[in-house]
């Protein structure tokens, strides 16, 4: 008998060390300092002669795919993370996921420190990546939660209501015994999503989860994902290509380019410091006011008697003054320009800021 008491006292101490093991709830839940990774890829040259002596003498060129980045999200927030091709966006989400080590940093998710691989850490977040399949591919869907609820020690009762939950939400279910090689890439991703959340993560990291989707099939996904974070409060961080994934579900926008953060903010915020015009579309009382507001610099288009134009953000107010003052006008309709326009020209200067800094460096 003392023995089985010790015992109990040796599990309970472990359970109680496994469960929250040096989280802090005031701690944010993904921490980032100064966080790098390097790759180191072979430069191959040109030319058979160069090819041979590459075989002895091998080139090689160093990537900074991320670049001393520091980030700190707190719990519940669905993050835009957002950055031309080739930025490091899917770097920083496998230093997240601790599928690779950095070269030099600190990173902190929900207390974890992400490549120490713990196994209460893997129960805790997930990763999907839109380009990569990580479902058995001869068979159906159906096989691969299971093995995740045995990966994860998910209890058969609590696996099965989130599966029918999931599968409810995705409308999904009479998709399950089918093999995965036999859906569409839609079906697919939103099997691939229900894989990753069966143990329930608190943390998601989301890598371009609508890739390739058509639009039906995205605004689904997002449907879904705002659903589901709002009821479970999970953090999330969602690299996505598609502005219209952004416009859904993400409050805060976090831009890298070149392995640096370049912008972090709202999306508001984004829209007012970078878009530089607004769109204004007059609605004109007859044709006749046409002719003269069309010499107007940055004309978009005329479909009379409506009339198209930019304007500088600071000049709206004068240039309508001005034209109502001399022109019948129905209707006014003031935009910000499309956000993927937005966006491109923060790309743009992102990039074009990197560019700079490695002339000045060499
Ligand atoms: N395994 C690797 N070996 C060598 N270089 C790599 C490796 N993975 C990524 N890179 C390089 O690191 C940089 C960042 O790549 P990463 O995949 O993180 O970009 P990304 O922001 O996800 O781009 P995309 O929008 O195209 O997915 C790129 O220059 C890429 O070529
Ligand atoms: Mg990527």
């Amino acid at each position: 008998m003392p023995i089985r008491g010790k015992t109990f006292i040796a599990d309970f101490s472990r359970l109680l060390v496994a469960d929250k093991p040096f989280y802090n709830p005031a701690m944010p839940t993904i921490e980032i300092k100064n966080l790098s990774k390097t790759y180191r890829v072979y430069q191959k040259q040109e030319g058979l002669i160069a090819s041979v002596r590459g075989l002895f003498h091998r080139e090689y060129r160093e990537v900074h795919a991320v670049n001393d980045i520091n980030l700190t999200v707190e719990e519940g927030e669905f993050v835009a993370f957002l950055g031309p091709n080739g930025a490091g966006k899917t770097t920083t989400l496998k230093l997240l996921s601790g599928v690779i080590n950095p070269d030099q940093g600190s990173v902190e998710v929900l207390g974890h420190v992400p490549w120490e691989r713990e196994n209460e850490y893997r129960r805790k977040f997930a990763l999907v990546m839109g380009q990569k399949n990580q479902l058995w591919w001869d068979l159906p869907a159906m096989e691969s939660f299971r093995l995740n609820q045995h990966i994860y020690c998910v209890p058969k009762d609590e696996f099965e209501r989130t599966r029918d939950e999931l599968c409810e939400m995705l409308n999904v279910t009479s998709l399950l015994g089918r093999p995965v090689r036999e859906l569409s890439l839609g079906e697919r991703m939103k099997m691939e999503l229900i894989a990753a959340l069966i143990h329930k993560p608190d943390v998601l990291f989301l890598d371009e989860p609508t890739i390739g989707l058509d639009v039906v099939a995205q605004h689904k996904i997002q449907e879904f994902l705002k659903a589901y974070q709002q009821e479970q409060n999970n953090t999330i961080l969602l690299t996505s290509h598609y502005m219209k994934d952004i416009e859904a579900l993400c409050k805060r926008v976090v831009i890298i380019a070149n392995g640096s953060i370049y912008h972090d903010g709202s999306l508001e915020d984004i829209v007012d410091q970078f878009s530089g015009d607004k769109i204004v579309t007059l609605q004109l009382h007859d044709d006749r006011s046409l002719e003269a507001i069309s010499k107007i610099p940055n004309l978009i288009e005329i479909d009379a008697p409506k009339i198209k134009f930019r304007v500088d953000r600071d000049g709206v107010g004068r240039v309508l003054s001005q034209i109502l003052s001399e022109h019948a006008v129905d209707d006014i309709v003031v935009e910000d320009p499309p956000l993927e326009e937005v966006i491109s020209n923060v790309f743009s200067q992102a990039e074009e800021k990197g560019r700079r800094e490695v002339e000045t460096h060499s």
